[in-house]
């Protein structure tokens, strides 16, 4: 049989970060929203079941919006923290999934992944048993502050081994599926779901994607996006 890939894309979030009334994925990019930017690109990969999209509970947004291929696009509601909403959408397609399908959950804030970088990790992490994430090595030289609030360096840590960690983060349904149960449980802090699976003393692969993977943060994140995404060319 082949096994099947899903796709969580956690939108639940109201952006404490950015700041203002609108969640950053309802705002504009270019000649549409952040959101649909993301979820267009990757309703295109068919290796793709299904884009389960956890959203919160009073978004009253999200399925007003046009997408290209909204019958492969299910919104589930999403939960308290990231986690609980990425768990929310493991429990929506859970009887529909084997163990080693593979689930990829990227987040709706970087409309500029490359679906190169995706194919890559569908090819790198084909005979993995556990998953792995894009990401990409420290480029800059990292300084560690003091914890005085003043921010004077006492250290500079070796970047070699350092990397800075991207999604999709793509791992067996199995795997992802006890580690996000296990943390919650065990009330760690999930910010990404490789440290989730890390906490079971697995070993998530890192896959080197292009640096242009934003993370939309801040309000001028957004015109870096729609220029890098005119850029792009794979
Ligand atoms: O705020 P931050 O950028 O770290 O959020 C990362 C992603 O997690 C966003 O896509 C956000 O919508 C999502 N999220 C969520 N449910 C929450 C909190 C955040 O789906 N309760």
């Amino acid at each position: 049989y082949t096994m099947s890939y899903w796709l969580i894309v956690p939108a639940a979030g109201k952006g404490k970060r950015f700041g203002g009334q609108l969640p950053k994925q309802y705002l504009s990019l270019g000649q549409s929203t952040v959101m649909q930017t993301t979820l267009n690109r990757l309703s295109t990969l068919s290796e793709i079941t299904q884009i389960i999209v956890p959203i919160h509970p009073e978004d009253d947004i999200a399925q007003t919006l046009t997408y290209q291929n909204p019958e492969k696009i299910r919104f589930v509601t999403g939960g308290a923290e990231r986690a609980d909403s990425v768990l929310a959408g493991l429990e929506a397609i859970k009887t529909q999934t084997k163990p080693d399908d593979w689930v990829l959950v990227h987040d709706v804030a970087r409309p500029c992944v490359r679906l190169a970088d995706i194919r890559l990790m569908f090819t790198q992490l084909a005979t993995d048993t556990v998953g792995g994430i894009l990401a990409a090595p420290v480029r800059d030289t990292i300084k560690q502050s003091a914890d005085n609030g003043e921010n004077h360096i006492i250290a500079t840590v070796p970047r070699q081994q350092l990397w800075q960690a991207f999604t999709p983060q793509m791992f067996r349904f199995d795997v992802i599926y006890q580690a996000l149960t296990q943390a919650l449980l065990q009330n760690h802090l999930v910010t990404d779901e490789a440290s989730a699976v890390e906490l079971l003393g697995l070993k998530p692969r890192l896959i080197t994607g292009a640096l242009d993977n934003l993370k939309i943060t801040y309000p001028e994140d957004l015109l870096l996006a729609e220029f890098l995404i005119r850029q792009q060319t794979t």
